[in-house]
């Protein structure tokens, strides 16, 4: 499928998404936020795609929500159609995990984006941040809320109410990217990960994002309930069966995800 915003590759069970709206620094417009929605329920669906990685370019994952698009609309229009609801929070909805692989600005919608990604591994020249009070408005797509899950609230008030970029060495020290490399290696190292994931049995991959999700969601006491409860439900596949005798077998478990 051919797409105008995003440039789609699938190599070794993993799904390529580039973001690629490189005049407006991969400003999220609807069409954009359409593509990415639609590319991702495709991927969803085909069994080739095993792990997903989303970045953008060596300057910018995305410098946020489309500020051309939005300034001239009314509250009535935004209000009735939603904005940023339905298509925007797509890989979040995505049940195979997904990578963010972030390079240079990622600000507004575009950390927005990448916090709603399972986890981020960032370049060094990464910058995060929430500067939409700059534009008399909050963040819409999470920023008030996920920011605030992950890197606690001191910070998330920080750079929501002063609008400042956070670097990648503060945002892995906060807890907001799970690893910093060279922006040489970010997609080297991002694409392996994937890879990694993607040699695992789905079916136990996709039970992890769920249970962690879940947690999230929940009091530990339900977490630790559901994480049991899934834990034990993973005993009637045949992953379990081939990963544990490969194991004992000491040799490698081939998962065919059943
Ligand atoms: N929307 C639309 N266009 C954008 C954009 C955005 N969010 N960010 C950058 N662009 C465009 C610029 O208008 C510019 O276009 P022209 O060449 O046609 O003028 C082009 O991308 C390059 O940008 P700059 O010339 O500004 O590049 P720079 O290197 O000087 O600065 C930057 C980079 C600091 C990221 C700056 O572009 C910037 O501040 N961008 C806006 C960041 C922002 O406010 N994001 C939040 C958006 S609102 C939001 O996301 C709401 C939400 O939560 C859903």
């Amino acid at each position: 499928m051919a797409y105008d915003n995003l440039i789609v590759s699938i190599n070794d069970h993993v799904g390529l998404i580039q973001l690629n709206r490189p005049k407006a620094l991969n400003a999220l417009n609807s069409k954009l936020l359409a593509e990415l929605a639609k590319c991702l329920k495709s991927m969803e669906s085909n069994d080739k795609v095993r792990a997903i990685v989303i970045t953008g370019s060596e300057k910018a994952f995305a410098a946020g929500a489309d500020i051309s698009e939005m300034s001239g609309k009314s509250f009535v229009e935004v209000y009735r159609a939603d904005m940023f609801n339905e298509d925007a929070n797509m890989i979040d909805r995505c049940r195979k995990p997904v990578i963010a692989a972030v390079a240079g600005y990622a600000l507004g919608g575009g950390c927005e984006l990448a916090m709603m990604c399972d986890f981020i591994i960032a370049a060094d020249t990464a910058k995060f941040g929430q500067p939409e009070v700059n534009l008399g408005v909050c963040a819409g797509i999470g920023g008030t809320q996920r920011l605030t899950r992950l890197v606690g609230r001191a910070k998330s008030m920080d750079m929501n109410l002063t609008g400042r970029f956070m670097d990648a060495e503060e945002a892995e020290r906060s807890g907001l990217v799970s690893r910093v490399v060279p922006a040489k290696k970010l997609m080297e190292v991002a694409l392996d990960a994937a890879e990694r994931i993607a040699e695992k049995s789905m079916i136990a991959t996709m039970t992890i994002k769920e249970a962690v999700k879940r947690g999230e969601e929940s009091s530990l006491a339900e977490g630790l309930l559901f994480e049991r409860r899934v834990f034990h439900a993973l005993f009637a596949t045949e992953d379990q069966k081939e990963g544990m005798n490969a194991f004992v077998e000491k040799r490698e478990p081939q998962f065919r995800d059943k």
